[in-house]
């Protein structure tokens, strides 16, 4: 028996840095993703991928998938020891997704992988266990929003996701939109520790003020150290955002739905910062053209992708950067088997 999975990628609309903080964000899953061909059998899970030289040779009872060599089988350990199945198997990884440019590869290589290995069990419970692989893979700190996008997507709607609940709310992009995610040509640097350290601000911040989703301005502007109240002004702003953003996709204005774009890059730089100076030029660069609403860095930042929204048909020079037009797609499945 030979069992198909399939994980989209996703990009991120709007609400970057609030999901683990319990706050809203605004993904949607894509067509670009990840396909996991498998044959079940024997103590090992072993995948070729058609982009690694090398192929994941992990055992089923594998207990440290951080420290697994090449360094994509990670990912794999890592759900292997989340999902712990009965028995490995053999099979192929083939992916349409740029590795490494902040499209949540990693996020569709483990959903794959689960579904693929036998995992059953709700979307956000196949989330929750990805995003516990990725942590265990990367040591990064992750919150859930790229495994439950890959997971939860769905065909022409973004997905609403609130990080308190795990409701999700499909949002209809509009008819005259279209998203355009942009590399910026930049590896992302940094981002697991950056990352790790943005985490543990929010931390100290909400032991001050309390949950950061329920915080106000006012007691972001009460808290005394400076870079607190950086990063607890630009969550808390950043959630109403995205629901800004989700009433002006509703609202088909796109106009509106832009501006609120580069006010979370102007966030996300100033008060979070986690941007660089090739992201900043690139925003700039798409914000100045002709047809596009509004752009902002998409995922953790550090570099890798900007995402802009684009009035439908509008040719945009991206002066030699690798670009995609994007759909919202529907979430991971297994497609046979
Ligand atoms: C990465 C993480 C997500 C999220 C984003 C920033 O993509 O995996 O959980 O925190 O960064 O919004």
């Amino acid at each position: 028996m030979t069992v198909t999975a399939f994980a989209p990628g996703r990009v991120n609309l709007m609400g970057d840095h609030t999901d683990y903080t319990g706050g809203l964000v605004l993904p949607m899953a894509i067509e670009l993703g990840t396909t996991v061909t498998f044959e079940p059998g024997g103590d090992t899970v072993t995948l070729a991928s058609t982009v690694e030289t090398e192929p994941a040779v992990v055992r089923i009872d594998v207990a440290d998938p951080a420290g697994v060599l090449p360094s994509w089988a990670r990912y794999v350990a890592g759900v292997v020891s989340v999902v712990r199945p009965a028995v490995g198997g053999t099979g192929r990884v083939v992916t349409t997704l740029p590795v490494g440019a902040g499209l949540s590869s990693s996020a569709a290589l483990e959903v794959a992988v689960a579904l693929a290995v036998g995992f059953a069990g709700t979307a956000l419970e196949l989330a929750r266990a990805c995003q516990r692989a990725e942590q265990l893979a990367s040591r990064v700190p992750c919150g859930i929003m790229d495994q439950l996008a890959s997971a939860a997507g769905r065909d022409g709607e973004a997905l609403l996701i609130d990080c308190t609940s795990f409701e999700v709310t499909g949002v209809a992009l509009p008819e005259n939109a279209e998203v355009l995610v942009v590399d910026s040509g930049q590896a992302r640097a940094l981002s697991g520790s950056a990352y790790a350290a943005r985490r543990d601000e929010c931390r100290a911040a909400a032991d001050l003020v309390g949950p950061l989703r329920q915080a106000t301005l006012a007691d972001v502007d009460a808290l005394a150290d400076p870079v607190l109240r950086r990063r607890a002004h630009h969550v808390v702003t950043e959630n109403e955002r995205v629901l800004a953003f989700a009433d002006a996709l509703r609202a088909a204005d796109i106009g509106e739905a832009g501006r609120i774009m580069l006010a979370s890059h102007a966030s996300l730089r100033d008060d979070y910062e986690v941007s660089t100076p090739a992201l900043d030029e690139l925003v700039a660069l798409l914000a100045r053209h002709r047809g596009v609403a509004g752009a902002r860095l998409t995922g953790a930042g550090f570099g890798g992708c900007v995402v802009a929204l684009v009035e439908a048909g509008v040719p945009i020079d991206v002066q030699r950067r690798r670009s995609w037009r994007l759909h919202a797609s529907a979430g991971a499945r297994r497609i046979e088997g």
